[in-house]
């Protein structure tokens, strides 16, 4: 398997404003954006614990899910994944891929889902490495904080599209005192910095140095008015490269829109 790292850091040139882009969304396919560096220590400390299965839990169209698999696929392990709601077939690509990978996929209506009885899933399924939703534990932070050891020049922001926040957290305690970690969040509601500090605090390693901007998630995770779509279709035509809307394309958007200080040195993570 190929990954691509460190994953390239391209130059972006706007008006008023130059990111430095690190491209993690080439870091592979099956793989794409925080995936890989999320799933890296949690692989290492499975296989160090003997776990052979992988249990984790997404929603229908989870590219965490997919991920797993493919991870498992990849470095010998069984894979369970359990989705929130009810089958739909034909399955969605990501589930197909998901399935093609080898994981075996079962389904929780979302009340059930929300407890997600590990006792339950343990008497069905035996014994288990457990990953939660969306990666994020401490081992996903220690991976995350890799990526900041792979910028080779100087910057004083690095920016974040967050959903659990995980990638943040990890990056912001490898970052230099000069230096903050800023995200916007994908999803409405202020639950986010409590998160990440709750995630931090899991990782023995508590930060001062990042912060939240919760005015770009577009009305919810997953929702995409038509100024998010412009926004990402008129990107692609000028710089080539295709923003997903639901959380690249939000922090574009607020970096191009005055989110932050014209002539700051930032670098955007995708
Ligand atoms: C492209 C992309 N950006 C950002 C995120 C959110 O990252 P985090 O959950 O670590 O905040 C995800 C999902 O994990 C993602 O797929």
């Amino acid at each position: 398997m190929d990954l691509r790292l460190p994953s390239p850091l391209e130059r972006l040139d706007e008006p008023g404003l130059t990111i430095y882009l690190k491209r993690d969304d080439l870091i592979h396919p099956d793989f794409p954006g925080n995936k890989w560096r999320k799933l890296k220590y949690n692989l290492v400390a499975a296989r160090e614990a003997g776990k052979r299965t992988l249990l984790t839990f997404g929603g229908a169209y989870s590219n965490h899910l997919r991920a797993t698999a493919a991870a498992g696929h990849h470095f010998g392990f069984e894979t369970i994944g359990i989705v929130r709601g009810a089958e739909h077939t034909p399955l969605n690509p990501v589930l197909a891929r998901a399935r093609e990978l080898g994981m075996t996929l079962a389904y929780l209506d979302r009340a059930a889902y929300r407890r997600k009885a590990e006792e339950r899933l343990r008497e069905t399924y035996g014994d288990f490495f457990l990953i939660p939703e969306g990666g994020a534990n401490r081992y996903a932070l220690r991976g995350c904080a890799e990526l900041v050891e792979e910028i080779d020049r100087d910057f004083d922001l690095l920016c974040f599209s967050s959903g659990t926040g995980a990638t943040l957290a990890g990056a912001a305690t490898a970052l230099r005192p000069h230096q903050r970690a800023l995200g916007f969040s994908a999803l409405k509601g202020d639950f986010l910095a409590g998160e990440v500090r709750r995630l931090q605090a899991g990782y023995g390693h508590e930060t001062g140095n990042w912060s939240i901007d919760d005015r770009f998630h577009f009305g919810g995770f997953a929702k995409r008015p038509r100024p998010l779509l412009e926004f990402v279709d008129d990107f692609h035509r000028r710089h080539g490269i295709a923003l997903d809307p639901v959380y690249e394309g939000k922090m574009m958007y607020a970096l191009l829109n005055g989110a932050v200080e014209p002539g700051t040195s930032l670098v955007a993570v995708l």
